[in-house]
């Protein structure tokens, strides 16, 4: 298989997570005979200081000249004091909405081998394996009027009925292929955009009686995410109800540095990047951990060309590498072994490595 990737390391640690997942990329493409194409471009902060715009056009132009995109991460505190339109997240924001990719998908799996990095008792945290679906074009994030002003600001929450059905059907259908469950998360107690959301999603539920469906606030999900991880399979929701809830469910592997994420339309084409971002703390020092990025490129293979062999390879060496004792320093507990970026990469490279030595 041929295919051209657009890779855009953007800032922080993403640069050095996006050429651990490139190395996993092209170790796959040698064992499995495939071709990758790897154009880089710029997003984000490194591209405001390059044009002067988080998403120049150039960018715009080799993604949508390409099969996938694959993101490191965007931000630091070089541009948090810039106006809205020059910020690297307005970046971000931008090439989802262009691209329309209104479904991201959040897959939260414990490894039994990582149990001990969470603060969650092991009974609580292992099993786990729920998906987030969590709608990325619309809502508080893209809704209008949008303003600041010294006496007051205002956002905008809005939702149409088609961007609702869209995520909903998606979450539907994933709930299908998974254990057959739905929880749907809304703040409807409150919220008009949350009041409609559950009404579609009573209106849908009608074409998928295999699918067991589920309504809960917001607010108490934060709270048995954490006493009952092990409840959910598919959660769907809004942008920022998803956005908060996956960061939280990071708690239940150990690592926001293990969370991948899928950005997709429903063809073949998607983003794909870390739930994590771009950690200006520890940028620059080699010790960020990979596995975001790396499962971040399993889904691509996955979602983007149906190479499912090839995503499971990726999945099984870094759970195996994470067996093995070797963690990087977010994951570290007493008495294992602490590697840096690079060091865990040329792990997971030496493992896929070996399953075709030993084949
Ligand atoms: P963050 O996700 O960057 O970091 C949160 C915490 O997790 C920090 O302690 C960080 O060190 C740690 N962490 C995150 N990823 C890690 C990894 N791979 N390995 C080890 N530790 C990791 O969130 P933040 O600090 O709130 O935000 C920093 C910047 O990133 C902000 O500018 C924000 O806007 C941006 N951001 C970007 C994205 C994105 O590009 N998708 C996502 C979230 C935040
Ligand atoms: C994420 C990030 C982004 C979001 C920011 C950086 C715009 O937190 O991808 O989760 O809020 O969607
Ligand atoms: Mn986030």
């Amino acid at each position: 298989m041929e295919k051209i990737i657009t890779v855009l390391p953007g800032d922080g640690i993403g640069p050095e997570v996006v050429a651990s997942a490139v190395k996993v990329l092209q170790v796959i493409g040698k064992r499995f005979n495939h071709t990758f194409h790897l154009n880089y471009a710029a997003i984000g902060g490194a591209a405001i200081d390059q044009y002067n715009n988080p998403l120049p056009e150039e960018t715009i132009a080799m993604c949508e000249a390409s099969d996938a995109i694959l993101l490191g991460a965007v931000g630091g505190p070089k541009w948090d004091n810039n106006p809205p339109a020059l910020r690297p997240e307005k970046g971000l924001l931008k090439i989802r909405k262009h691209f329309d990719l209104f479904a991201n998908l959040r897959p939260v799996k414990a490894f039994p081998s990582l149990l001990a990095s969470s603060p969650l008792k092991r009974e609580v945290a292992e099993n786990v394996d729920l998906m987030i679906v969590r709608e990325l074009t619309g809502g508080l994030y893209f809704g209008e009027p949008r303003k600041k002003t010294d006496a007051g600001a205002i956002d905008t929450c809005v939702y149409s009925r088609e961007e609702i059905e869209r995520i909903v059907e998606n979450a539907f259908e994933l709930a299908r292929l998974r254990r057959g469950k739905l929880c749907s998360v809304d703040k409807a107690n409150v919220l008009d955009t949350s009041r409609l959301w559950r009404e579609i999603v009573e209106e849908k539920k009608k074409q998928y009686p295999d699918v067991e469906t589920e309504h809960n606030l917001v607010d108490s999900v934060a709270m048995k995410l954490i006493t009952n991880p092990g409840h959910y399979d598919v959660i769907v929701t809004e942008n920022l109800f998803g956005d908060i809830l996956s960061d939280e469910a990071s708690v239940i592997t150990g690592s926001l540095g293990v969370l991948p994420s899928a950005s997709i339309r429903g063809d073949n084409f998607g983003l794909y990047e870390p739930v994590h971002g771009s950690a200006p703390e520890i940028a620059g020092q080699g010790v960020a951990n990979p596995a975001a990025t790396i499962l971040s490129v399993a889904m691509m293979l996955q979602y983007s060309f149906g190479l499912k062999e090839e995503a499971a390879e990726i999945e099984r060496a870094v759970a195996a590498v994470f067996e093995d004792g070797y963690y990087t320093a977010d994951l570290a507990q007493e008495h294992t072994r602490t590697l840096t970026t690079e060091e865990w990469t040329e792990k997971v490279l030496n493992e896929i490595d070996a399953s075709f030595v030993s084949d």
